[in-house]
């Protein structure tokens, strides 16, 4: 059974309510909150007070997926509008260590998201110190591409770097997640399935969060 982390960037924002209303009712684990800043990805999209608003509208955990340039200046703001988990980019920080023991001591879970072009291999010093894992299974920026095939690699790769060391640390997948691939990349070793389009645009959004968490 996995977790699934659906991603608002696919919702209609003029009916945040009652889109925040309907995954409250659902089986989503976490609010997956893509914050874009056109700088670290050719693309802009929400940030600080719609996640203030998002917050009040759920008791889930916000998962916030930070595609910005220095990150580290705004950790603590996003704690204070209500992220439960921080996701940095691996290419976005020149001094990651730094920046998850700074998401860590404002009491957040600290992730590390790595591109498609990032081995995860370059993890291996940091793994210990982390919670999750967000592999891009697209390039970051846009929602509705199509899942990068080489990512079940990179899953079963990371899998086992972490059941080698004995760690707990979630492998998160990102992007291009659907109902037809859904099970194989639990298979390869995921355990949080991100889903824009597939949930939002579904004829029934709460069925397919339900079809995705149990399609392993
Ligand atoms: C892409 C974002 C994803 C995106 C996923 O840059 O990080 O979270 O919203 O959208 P889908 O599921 O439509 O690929
Ligand atoms: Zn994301």
């Amino acid at each position: 059974m996995a977790l699934i982390a659906p991603s608002l960037l696919a919702c209609n924002f003029l009916k945040l309510e009652e889109e925040c209303k309907m995954l409250n009712e659902s089986e989503a684990s976490w609010f997956h909150l893509d914050v874009m800043d056109g700088r670290f990805v050719p693309n802009i999209s929400f940030g600080l007070p719609i996640i203030q608003q998002i917050r009040k509208a759920t008791g889930k955990p916000c998962d916030v997926h930070l595609m910005i340039e220095e990150p580290e200046k705004y950790t603590e703001a996003f704690r204070k509008a209500g992220a439960d988990h921080i996701s940095v980019h691996l290419e976005a920080c020149r001094n990651l260590h730094r920046n998850i023991q700074q998401i860590k001591s404002l009491g957040m879970q600290a992730g590390v998201a790595i591109n498609p072009h990032s081995p995860v291999e370059l993890l291996s010093d940091i793994l210990q110190d982390i919670d999750i894992v967000l592999i891009m299974s697209v390039n970051p920026g846009f929602g509705g591409q199509v899942f990068i095939p080489h990512t079940f690699q990179k899953i079963r790769n990371l899998k086992k770097m972490i059941h080698e060391r004995g760690l707990k640390t979630l492998i998160s997948i990102d992007g291009g997640v659907t109902l037809e691939n859904a099970a194989s990349i639990l298979h390869a070793g995921a355990d949080v399935l991100v889903a824009g389009s597939t949930v939002f645009q579904a004829p029934d959004p709460k069925e397919a969060i339900k079809t995705l968490k149990y399609s392993d």
